[in-house]
């Protein structure tokens, strides 16, 4: 391994939020190309709760990091912890940092922890993000590692279903994530086959669910296939409590709203249709990233050093086309990246059309 000859400077890491398959991936990127530019890479353990609690996970050497772009999860585990929400978070932060005598923060994660890494920068900490998120939501990029991998997951589980679901004569609900935006709901439904797609960009209406239903019953198609995000909202119903569980980021958590099931017992109230659900929920993020996953997260985490290397800070490295460019990290985290019109309309050919 070739080394410049600069003094030798660290790099600290940390892996902020979900999990996303891809992400060991990014850590891989990271090590080596650091320690082809003379870098050492210390990872802290599960995110900014790390940091703050100064809990070191090690340096991170060439042997260690050799095969784990194969793997799913993050070597350095992750937390939602929100360092705006406990006492001092950011000197604490920043005092670790300067301890374990790291010059420059890389932190992966998705528009949470990046939020979090830009107030560091105002604050004068010379870091660089990385983006991170199946929901494939952020702004600043075209794609996100992790998305790739949960959509395959996601597809190969609602194909699946057709034969049960078409054994039994029955409707089944399977909820996917996706919380402000439904990249994975459209992408998993449309390619696994679903009669009907449930996205947040469009409050739905249980009528025309319900409409489809019938409809594919008198065609003498007795089972249906109904792909919701976990993030959808009805039309005309409150379905959901006043006050629901928040995180330490203010977003409410998703799972306890028992989406799927409201929306079963809907059908069946309406239809008369023998009617399941099924949460796919964390299976979509576990495992084995997909081989763009890997390779997405290896051009992300090299990237991220060359940054590092120019001393460009405040920066998120992203995706455009096919090219790995960058972005500043207040631009990036403007809004959401929601599926557009265009998208949902070419989805309702496909869901909604008299098959
Ligand atoms: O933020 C990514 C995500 O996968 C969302 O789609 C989902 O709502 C959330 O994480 C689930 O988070 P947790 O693992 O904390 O339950």
């Amino acid at each position: 391994m070739t080394i410049t000859g600069k003094k030798q400077k660290q790099i600290a890491v940390i892996t902020g939020g979900g999990d996303a398959p891809g992400l060991n991936a990014v850590i891989k990127g990271i090590v080596i190309k650091a320690k082809t530019l003379g870098y050492d890479v210390l990872g802290f353990k599960q995110g900014w709760k790390g940091l703050i609690e100064d809990s070191v996970y090690g340096k991170l050497d060439l042997d260690e990091v050799e095969n784990i772009h194969m793997t799913g999860g993050t070597i350095l585990g992750a937390s939602r912890t929100n360092p705006y929400q406990i006492d001092k978070g950011e000197e604490k932060i920043i005092e670790s940092l300067k301890k374990n005598n790291c010059d420059y923060l890389i932190a992966i994660g998705g528009d949470d922890t990046l939020g979090v890494a830009n107030k560091l920068y105002k604050a004068g900490v010379k870091v660089v993000g990385i983006p991170k998120t199946i929901d494939n939501d952020l702004s600043g990029t075209d794609c996100t590692f992790g998305f790739d991998t949960a959509i395959n997951r996601a597809m190969e589980q609602i194909e699946n279903l057709h034969t049960t679901a078409k054994s039994h004569d029955r409707v089944i609900v399977v909820e996917v994530m996706g919380r402000h935006a439904g990249w994975l709901a459209l992408d998993s439904g449309l390619a696994g086959g679903a009669h009907y797609i449930i996205l947040p960009e469009e409050k739905f209406d249980v009528k025309s669910i319900c409409d489809l239903v019938k409809k594919r019953k008198e065609d003498n198609k007795n089972y249906s296939i109904i792909v919701i995000s976990e993030g959808a909202k009805p039309v005309d119903d409150n379905w959901f409590e006043d006050e629901e569980e928040k995180d330490s980021f203010g977003n409410v958590v998703l799972k306890k709203r028992n989406l799927a099931n409201h929306l079963v017992k809907e059908i069946e109230k309406r239809t008369g249709a023998e009617t399941r659900h099924v949460v796919l929920g964390h299976t979509q993020r576990a495992g084995k990233p997909t081989a763009f996953d890997r390779v997405l997260g290896l051009r992300l985490g090299v990237e991220a050093v060359e940054l590092v290397d120019k001393n460009d800070f405040g920066k998120m490295v992203n995706v455009r086309g096919t090219e790995i460019q960058t972005v500043d990290l207040s631009e990036a985290l403007e809004k959401n990246r929601v599926v557009p019109v265009e998208r949902i309309k070419h989805m309702k050919l496909f869901t909604r059309s008299p098959f």
